[in-house]
C-alpha cells in the first residue's frame, strides 16, 4: 500500500511535523510504502472560484489555477491511502490545508463515486498544540472533506500538547492498522 502523508505546517519540527513522522513510520512498519509532503514547501494557492463559481473543476476534474496543486493532485489519485496533518488553527485547518483541500474536493467531490478518493482510507489528524482547543471542529471539517471526496474515513485523531506521546503511539498504530488492512495492496 502506498500512504501519502499531507502535512501542513511551516514548522519542520512541531507537533504537526511529529505527527506526520509517526504515521510514515506506523505505515513502514506494516510494509507500506510511505511519503511525507509538506504543503509549506509547495506553491499551492487559495481557489479562484473560477467564473461564475466553477472553473474546469467540475467539467473537467481539474484545477485551471496553474502552481504545484497539478502534481499534487496526481500523487494524491495514485495513492492508496492519505494521512492528512494540519496544526489547528482557530479550530480549523491550516491555510495551507485548507487551500489544497477545497482545490482538490472541487475537483474529486464532482466525480462521485469515480472519485480518485473513492473508497481510499484516510486518517485525519488534527494537532492543537496552543490552549488544546479546536481538535473537535478541525475534524468535523475534515470529516465532511473526506465525505465529499467520497473517501472512507479511517480515523479522526485530535493530539494536544500534553496528548502528544500517547496520540504519536495512536498514530503510528493506525497507520500501522490501515496498511495492514489492504494486505493484498502491500507487495504491489
Ligand atoms: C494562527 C494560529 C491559530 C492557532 N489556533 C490554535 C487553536 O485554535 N488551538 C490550539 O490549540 N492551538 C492553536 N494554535 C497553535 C497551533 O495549533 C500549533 O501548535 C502551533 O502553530 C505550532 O505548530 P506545530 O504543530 O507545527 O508545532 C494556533 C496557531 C496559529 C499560528
Amino acid at each position: 500500500m502506498n500512504v501519502l502523508v499531507i502535512s501542513s505546517s511551516p514548522n519542520t519540527d512541531g507537533l504537526t511535523a511529529a505527527c506526520a513522522a509517526a504515521a510514515v513510520e506506523g505505515a513502514r512498519q506494516a510494509g507500506g510504502q510511505a511519503e511525507e509532503i509538506r504543503l509549506n514547501d509547495l506553491q499551492v494557492g487559495m481557489c479562484q472560484a473560477c467564473d461564475n463559481g466553477w472553473g474546469t473543476c467540475r467539467p473537467e476534474h481539474a484545477c485551471q489555477v496553474s502552481d504545484d496543486f497539478q502534481a499534487l493532485h496526481a500523487r494524491v489519485v495514485e495513492a492508496d491511502a492519505v494521512v492528512l496533518v494540519t496544526p489547528v488553527y482557530y479550530g480549523e485547518m491550516s491555510e495551507s490545508a485548507k487551500a489544497f483541500a477545497d482545490r482538490l474536493r472541487r475537483c474529486e467531490g464532482t466525480r462521485g463515486n469515480e472519485s480518485g478518493l473513492a473508497d481510499k482510507p484516510v486518517i485525519a489528524v488534527a494537532a492543537a498544540g496552543g490552549s488544546g482547543n479546536g481538535t473537535v471542529t478541525c475534524l468535523l471539517n475534515m470529516e465532511r472533506w473526506i465525505q465529499h471526496v467520497k473517501g472512507r474515513v479511517f480515523d479522526l485523531i485530535p493530539v494536544k500538547r500534553w496528548t502528544r506521546e500517547h496520540k504519536l503511539t495512536t498514530i503510528r498504530e493506525a497507520a500501522h492498522s490501515m496498511v495492514r488492512e489492504a494486505p493484498e495492496k502491500n507487495t504491489a
